[in-house]
């Protein structure tokens, strides 16, 4: 099985989303499952220009020539594809959904009714891909990611992808946190690989791994507290900094 998987955080191997898709990930390895993992900040992937050219001009080829071609037929191939992403703005960041948008080349221009609903045919006989999202936010509450899911479940039936679910961490500066500091936190990582491993094996992941990914770790109080108290700490630094000779 090829999964492919995006990592969306510029902050990439430092950041909070890396937690999840790491145990992810390599639960699907250990069930045997190749795996190629793309940092999205590191591509040169311009944004679609809009004026459907790889519609009527080149049909099928963008007229852009930059590292979205050499994505597309990744994502062809692919039997499982992995959009790992901090919210950004209640949505992915832009890295993310320019390429996205630059797979418009896959589809035909014409309208076709599928489940009564106007779509584009795809170019080439379709591989039915599984979609699993997996995000993390900083604010505490779960439905933070209500638009990121909407989002992320209307973009797998515009391009007949099978969303396959997500893996969801509120507050996830708290789990970065945690893990730096040694705190007991083992079960949310090892919830994360375990899903993996279920998707590889059955095709689906439980309600009780994803459930405990996207568990409490702190309460909102204490979240809230110690993470203003943090900001504060930051920006008293600096105006010390600053005023110091
Ligand atoms: C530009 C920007 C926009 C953000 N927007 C939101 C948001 O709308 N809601 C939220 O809960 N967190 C938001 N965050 C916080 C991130 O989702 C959070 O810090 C996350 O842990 C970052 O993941 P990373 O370390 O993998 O990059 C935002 C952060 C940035 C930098």
């Amino acid at each position: 099985m090829k999964v492919l998987a995006f990592n969306a955080s510029p902050l990439m191997e430092r950041g909070n989303t890396t937690l999840l898709l790491e145990p992810f990930l390599a639960g699907m390895k250990e069930e045997g499952c190749e795996v190629e993992l793309i940092y999205t900040c590191k591509l040169h992937v311009k944004p679609c220009l809009g004026d459907t050219a790889c519609w009527t001009r080149t049909p099928g080829k963008c007229v852009q020539n930059d590292d979205a071609n050499a994505l597309i037929p990744k994502i062809q191939e692919a039997d499982v594809i992995v959009f790992a992403t901090p919210l950004y703005v209640d949505g992915m960041p832009g890295t993310l959904k320019n390429i996205i948008d630059r797979l418009i080349p896959l589809i035909e221009p014409y309208f076709v009714l599928r489940d009564e609903h106007c779509r584009h045919p795809p170019r080439q006989p379709h591989k039915n891909s599984k979609l699993v999202l997996i995000s993390n936010c900083g604010f505490w509450e779960m439905d933070n990611f209500d638009p990121l899911v909407m989002h992320v479940q209307a973009i797998c039936k515009n391009t007949c992808w099978e969303y396959a679910g997500a893996l969801l961490r509120p507050h996830g500066e708290a789990l970065g946190y945690m893990v730096r500091e040694g705190l007991p936190v083992q079960d949310v990582l090892t919830a994360a690989k375990n899903a993996g491993r279920e998707l590889a094996r059955t095709g689906k992941m439980s309600e009780e791994n994803l459930k405990i990914v996207g568990r409490e770790l702190a309460s909102l109080e204490t979240y809230v507290e110690m993470t203003n108290k943090g900001f504060k700490q930051a920006l008293d630094r600096l105006s010390q900094t600053k005023a110091s000779p």
